[in-house]
């Protein structure tokens, strides 16, 4: 245990990091902040100039309405312009030289698979999927569902959507079947890219058949999906074998713990990635695409109804990606970089792919899990491969605190310099660990805060200026201007709580939620006219620091993946047993939050260990594995006020044991909640 003291001091960067970093001083942050907020367009011009745009700007640099009360949310960055991503990624990396040069190192889930791909090498890759996806008539602006896991093929995957401008929507390889086709249905793709299987620590994931699903769901639905790329990616000794359609006459056997994997194959949809890209041309011009064309868009929960498609566009994602990146990790060339994220969350979006190829990076890719085959995999990766920037979420590193201090010790990690945490606020313990534990002492620790909807880092330090307080994600990024307000719109005191906004646009901003503008400028624009909400809640101390507290909304973060209390319910509620379902958050030592569900079930129904089962398959089932409740209540009642809403702050203290439950003046029937004390499991 840390004591006292090392929670609460300011450690300063060390002289080996400052002296080389692109902001050495808080001087020189302080002075290029002020420059970004005062000088938008001077300060993003200058960054615009070091990229590739095949026009320039014709309009205005920047434009943008962010009060609705004067009409539709509208931002826009560089008008005119036309750029490729794709292009400034790789492309201009080779035209310089630096074709030979690695993009990735990929690390496989099994220790002993590993690869490595140059520039010049992707960029033929990707040149040659785009011809695959141009030949099976994906164009410009088509939608390319993307499921897949953490292989190089899914970096080649996003470029090659970018390069000819389809706009790609990656769904995290951990969602279900029922997910995916939501997701499909909403942003109407015509086409998914997908894996036979992969290993996941010892679990074999069958991707193929959960993708297949997904794709008759959505024919039900009157989609019709008719591309199907397949990367095989599993290792001929798990030996799939093709079937003829129906699913049947298939006995391979693979070699690890014993399984059967069958891949459904539907002729002239699905075709096998290994037969149709390297036989593809490695010759495809860029689409150039204005910088306000839509490049991706990425699913986020929302706190009512279903997930939101957030849209970003080409060119301000691109400035923001790249200039994040190179700031925040303090990126120099000859760096190794590894972030942990799954390419299928906008951390991976921004910081394994676009941020760390824009600046011609070298990073680490890697498949498996960080406990796997024992819990000093990710200090072994970092020696394999020198690794100097390491990105990392919270849950992690306490989930890796528990298994001591010499598992990690027993490797070097001299290489080390800079450790960066994201998803969610990191406890002042966990941050001491990992800065004393895995970075020596010797490391500077960024905490970036940051939302899918953001698409870069909007808050945190910088490795070479800033100094840390454990906790605290500190300053805005070049660009952020942040407000901790009240409900009325008004700055709160120093270290009191408020809403965390932001009051003008950035240039990696989101510019809407996709096919639904409206949601868009209800959900982050509404409550304070001219403000963007983020919808956590922070303080800021007498120094300046900003310290985030979490979701003030109906929101929970699970090990850093948030998830909608709203679409949890609902799955409960699907179930037949059950008639009505609230999901709040409870404190979790490793995981951050975790759900607490009260289920009311219908007459008669008895609550027992088979019906919690049936209910956390249903979870698992519609929404993924990553999203099954920790802990199910039986709820003859629910606390409600007299008009009919369900309390939750009520049902909050409940799951946490607290009997202190403030005002309950407004209840209709008191009398539920002895009840449900009464019924609170003891395990809890
Ligand atoms: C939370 C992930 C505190 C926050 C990049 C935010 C954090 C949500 C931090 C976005 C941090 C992320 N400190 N909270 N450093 N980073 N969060 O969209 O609640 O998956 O709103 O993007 O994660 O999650 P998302």
């Amino acid at each position: 245990m840390a004591d006292k003291q090392a929670l609460h001091q300011t450690y300063l960067p060390k002289s080996e990091l400052f002296e080389s970093a692109h902001v050495k001083t808080m001087e020189q942050y302080n002075e290029m902040y002020k420059h970004s907020i005062e000088n938008p367009e001077g300060f993003w011009k200058d960054i615009a100039e070091k990229f590739y745009f095949k026009t320039p700007v014709q309009g205005k640099f920047l434009e943008y309405n962010f009060d609705v009360s004067k009409g539709p949310i509208s931002i826009s960055w560089m008008q005119g312009a036309s750029t490729n991503i794709c292009y400034n990624a790789l492309d201009r990396h080779v035209q310089d030289g630096n074709g030979e040069k690695v993009a990735f190192f990929w690390e496989g889930n099994d220790p002993a698979d590993e690869g490595k791909i140059t520039y010049s090498a992707l960029l033929k890759q990707v040149c040659q999927l785009a011809n695959v996806l141009k030949n099976n008539g994906i164009k410009k602006g088509d939608r390319v569902a993307i499921y897949m896991p953490m292989i190089v093929e899914l970096s080649i995957a996003l470029l090659a959507c970018a390069r000819i401008g389809a706009i790609h929507s990656i769904v995290f390889a951990g969602f279900s079947a029922e997910s995916l086709a939501e997701r499909m249905q909403d942003g109407e793709v015509s086409a998914l890219i997908t894996t036979d299987g992969f290993w996941r620590g010892t679990k074999l994931v069958d991707l193929k058949s959960i993708s297949d699903k997904a794709i008759d769901l959505c024919s039900e639905k009157g989609l019709q999906i008719r591309t199907c790329l397949v990367v095989r990616h599993l290792s001929p000794s798990d030996e799939i074998v093709e079937t003829n359609g129906n699913g049947d006459q298939c006995d391979g056997v693979a070699k690890r713990p014993c399984h059967k994997l069958k891949v459904k194959w539907v002729e002239g949809r699905d075709q096998w990635w290994h037969q149709v890209v390297p036989a593809a041309s490695e010759e495809c011009n860029c689409e150039w695409m204005d910088t306000e064309d839509s490049l991706f868009m990425l699913y986020t929960s929302g706190s009512t109804g279903k997930p939101k498609g957030v849209l970003h566009t080409v060119g301000g994602y691109m400035l923001y990606a790249a200039t994040t990146f190179k700031y925040t990790f303090d990126y120099h060339n000859g760096d190794i970089y590894w972030c942990t994220a799954d390419v299928g969350w906008i951390t991976g979006h921004t910081y394994v792919c676009y941020g760390p190829l824009l600046n011609g990076c070298t990073s680490v890719i890697f498949e498996g899990t960080p406990f796997y085959p024992d819990a000093g995999r990710l200090w072994q990766i970092v020696d394999k491969y020198q690794v100097t920037k390491f990105y990392t979420a919270p849950t992690a590193i306490r989930a890796l605190m528990k298994y001591g201090d010499e598992l990690v010790k027993k490797y070097d990690r001299s290489s080390l310099k800079v450790l960066g945490t994201v998803g969610e606020p990191i406890n002042p313990e966990a941050w001491v660990w990992y800065y004393n534990v895995v970075g020596d002492a010797r490391c500077s620790i960024v905490d970036t805060f940051w939302q899918t909807e953001t698409g870069g880092h909007t808050i945190t330090s910088l490795p070479g200026c800033t100094p840390m307080k454990p906790g605290s994600a500190s300053f805005p990024f070049f660009g952020i201007k942040p407000s901790i307000v009240d409900e009325n719109c008004k700055p709160v005191e120093a270290d009191q709580e408020g809403y965390l906004v932001f009051s003008q646009p950035w240039p990696g901003i989101m510019r809407t939620v996709y096919g639904d503008h409206q949601r868009f400028e209800t959900t982050y624009f509404k409550k304070f006219p001219g403000y963007y909400c983020t919808g956590d809640g922070a303080k800021m101390d007498k120094d300046g620091y900003i310290w985030v507290t979490g979701r003030i909304d109906d929101m929970v973060n699970v090990s850093g993946h948030l998830l909608s209390t709203a679409e949890i319910e609902s799955a409960l509620i699907e179930h037949s047993s059950v008639v009505e379902a609230a999901v709040v958050s409870q404190p979790h030592s490793i995981k951050g939050e975790s759900t607490y569900c009260f289920v009311t079930l219908c007459q008669g129904i008895e609550f027992t260990e088979d019906l919690v089962t049936e209910l956390k398959a249903a979870v698992r089932t519609k929404i993924g594995a990553f999203a099954q409740p920790d802990m199910l209540q039986n709820a003859p009642g629910l606390p409600k006020t007299r008009s009919g809403k369900i309390m939750r702050r009520v049902l909050r203290k409940i799951a946490r044991g607290d009997r202190d439950l403030g005002d309950v003046s407004t209840m209709a029937d008191e009398s539920v909640v002895d009840t449900l004390f009464s019924l609170r499991p003891s395990t809890v």
